[in-house]
């Protein structure tokens, strides 16, 4: 009985595991609540505790959020990857997880750029901020 259930669990986390793309069931309220803007500049993780990777990208001046726009997280060592997308007000998050914690990030504008280092952390807005350690905010150019 008890190794059933063990077994159970074991294959319910390796479904989980296996799962590619994130199919979110949130739905970004920054343009309606009262952080507002904000929020778009800082680390998202610091509130959103749930999320494992999140952040926003902006056009190639960093004037204004870019809907639409993939992000893909992919796991190193691994075969998996997070293929996020900028929803209407140009954020993206996920609560998913990979494989593996180190990981790959990149945004794809149809120019796929990769971040040279691989980040150590999924709250992207931490350094890609204004007065964060990246010289700028994600951008599409
Ligand atoms: C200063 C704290 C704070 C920061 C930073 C923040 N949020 Fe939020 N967020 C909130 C609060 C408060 C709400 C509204 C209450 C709720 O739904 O949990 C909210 C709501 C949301 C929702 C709707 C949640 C739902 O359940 O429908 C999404 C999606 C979201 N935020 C994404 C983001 C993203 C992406 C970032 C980073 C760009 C971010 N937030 C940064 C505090 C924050
Ligand atoms: C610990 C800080 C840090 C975190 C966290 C971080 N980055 Fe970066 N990122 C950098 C630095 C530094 C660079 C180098 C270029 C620069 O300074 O803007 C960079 C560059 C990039 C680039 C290349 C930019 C270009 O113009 O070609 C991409 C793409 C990128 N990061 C995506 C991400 C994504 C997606 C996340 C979240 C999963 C993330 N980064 C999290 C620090 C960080």
């Amino acid at each position: 009985m008890m190794r059933n259930l063990f077994l159970a669990v074991a294959l319910l986390s390796f479904v989980i595991g296996c799962k590619k793309e994130e199919e979110t069931a949130y739905t970004d309220t920054h343009a309606l609540v009262g952080t507002g803007d904000q929020a778009y500049r800082s680390d998202c993780l610091e509130c959103h505790k749930e999320y494992s990777y999140a952040g926003t990208v902006w056009d190639s001046i960093g004037g204004s959020p870019i809907a639409n726009v993939k992000v893909v997280i992919k796991a190193v060592g691994g075969s998996d990857s997070l293929v996020l997308e900028t929803d209407s007000f140009g954020n993206f998050y996920t609560d998913a997880t990979l494989s593996s914690e180190e990981f790959e990030a990149y945004v794809d504008c149809g120019l796929v750029r990769r971040m040279p280092m691989n980040p150590t952390y999924g709250g992207c807005n931490e350094c890609h901020r204004p007065g964060g350690s990246a010289s700028s905010v994600l951008t599409c150019r």
